[in-house]
Parts: structure tokens; sequence; C-alpha cells
């Protein structure tokens, strides 16, 4: 008898949830490494549904960022107050700090981290913009905290004639100190200002795995769209927003403790549904590094 294949050893079972985007993945243990074979089934299940549900993975920081290196080089976030101290790699996207101690909802880490409350693909601000992410829920809030994701593949596809020639061959400025305009956040440094100067994007992406069109947008840093007047340049992103927004291209992901949900930021926009700020919620984030400009579609 023939010894098993690599492929036959990893038994993935793939549940999807939603029409628009979305899977559940089991038969994945995040804390053992991972076969060539079965890496590679992953990064095809990915490219399909956008967004993977990885449930029960009791995983370490350490085994969160080596998993990560199966897709990438993990980005390391230029914010110190947001960069785990103890892995360098890890983003806390976190009411509660490293000693275990719950913030009080001013302070300027919960405030800079309730705008992820509005849509957004992650560091779309960067020159190169990361590939995707990687969020384990360590302590899940109860209150809300869903985490909502939408398919932009679908979103470009469903907007109208008019629309999609206003955008096609456009960009738009993506601006990290923009963020910071919103909800009276206490403005960028000089030095964080310099260390992230703003962007222009494509409106419309090539995904440079699947070829696909998707809208590229990220409406909390966009302060400006080419060619267009300040007020035209609002209107358009939060027309382009509002239909992104439609429940038929929106996944919501309630968490449970040690879910990972790993996403394609080239062609999703996610954002958190309000909770109680007096409700902990920690959950630990490593972000892919991209490794191209933004092509246009
Ligand atoms: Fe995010």
């Amino acid at each position: 008898m023939s010894a098993p294949t690599e492929a036959s050893i990893a038994r993935l079972t793939v549940r999807k949830l939603h029409p628009a985007l979305g899977a559940e993945v089991r038969g994945i243990d995040m804390r053992r490494p991972l076969d060539a074979a079965t890496a590679r089934e992953l990064q095809d299940i990915w490219m399909e549904h956008l967004v993977l549900v990885f449930p029960g993975q009791h995983v370490t920081d350490a085994e969160h960022v080596a998993f990560t290196r199966y897709f990438g080089e993990p980005e390391i976030f230029h914010q110190k107050i947001i960069r785990s101290e103890r892995v360098k790699e890890i983003f806390r996207v976190s009411n509660v700090n490293e000693d275990g101690v719950l913030m009080p909802p001013d302070h300027p880490v919960a405030q800079q981290l309730s705008l992820a409350q509005f849509w957004h693909t992650d560091s779309s601000y960067r020159e190169i913009p990361c590939t995707g992410a990687l969020l384990h829920g360590v302590e899940v809030s109860r209150t809300g905290g869903e985490t909502q994701f939408t398919n932009m593949y679908l979103v470009y596809d469903a907007l109208s004639e008019d629309l999609k020639r206003q955008i096609e061959g456009r960009k738009a400025q993506h601006d990290f100190g923009h963020m910071h305009t919103q909800a009276n956040l206490k403005p960028l440094t000089e030095e964080e200002k310099a260390a992230m100067p703003p962007v222009w994007q494509p409106m419309v992406r090539k995904h440079p795995v699947t070829g696909r069109k998707a809208l590229y947008i990220s409406p909390i840093y966009n302060d400006a769209v080419e060619g267009m007047t300040p007020d035209d340049s609002r209107r358009l992103i939060v027309e382009l927003t509002r239909i992104a927004a439609d429940p038929r291209f929106v996944y919501t992901h309630r968490w449970e403790t040690d879910d990972v949900l790993m996403w394609d930021n080239r062609c999703t926009m996610h954002q958190v549904t309000p909770f109680d700020p007096r409700e902990r919620r920690v959950m630990h984030r490593t972000t892919i590094m991209g490794q191209d400009r933004v092509m246009a579609a």
C-alpha cells in the first residue's frame, strides 16, 4: 500500500457562511505546523471565500504569528500604543491593556479603535497596503462587537454604469491622519505624520491572484478623490460606502472565544458593530504585508 500523500493528511471541511462571502474551515490546528499541500489548499479556499473562520484555535501569539507566515511576512504596526510589547507582530485590537486592565472609553487607544466601527480596509494608507489579516478572539464581547465584512468584487459589479465611469481610472487619497480628524482624536504628532504620508490609490483595483476587479475605498482614511471638489469627493465616498453596506454583500460574524478570522484586504472591507465599552474585548491581529503596489484595473 502506498504512503498517504501530503494532501490526504489534512481533512478540511468548508462550510459557506453567507452567499456573498465567508466560510468556516474545520480540520486545522494552528498550534501545529501546516504541510505545504494544506497551505496551498487553504490559500485556494481563501481566494474563493475571501473571509475564513477557524473556530476553536486556542493559540498563543507566537503560534498565531507562525501560522500567518504561511501566507506572507507579518507587518509590524507603526504605532507603539497599538502594537504588543511582548510579540511585535501583534496588533492589539483591545480595550484592555497588556497588564489586563480595562481602559476607560475615553482612552486614546479605545477612541482610535472605536473608529473601526466604520467601514475600512486595513493599511490602505500605506504605499503598499497589506494583503490580509488574521484576528484571534481572545476575549470576545457579548454586547455587540461583531465584525462585518463586505465583498468588494460584488460591490463593484453591482455599481451603476454611471458610478463605474466616475471611478474608472481615478484615485482616492488614503491618509492615516484623516482618521484622527474624526471622533475628536488627538491629532498625529509630526513624527507620526512623517512616518505615514498620505497616498493615492486606484479606486478600482485588479486582484493580483484572482485577476478580478474590486472597488477599493477605505472610508475612514479617504479624504479626497482625484479631480473632485472636497464636497463631491465626500459625496462619492458616502454613496459607494452605502452600496458596499448593502446586506446582500455583507457577512456578519458573531465571535466565539478562540475564533480566528482571516480576511483578504484586497477585495473586502470590514467594520465592527458597536459594543459596550465597559465590556472587555481583546482581539489580537496579525497583518500580512503586501508585496506590490495596488494594481489599477
Ligand atoms: Fe480593521
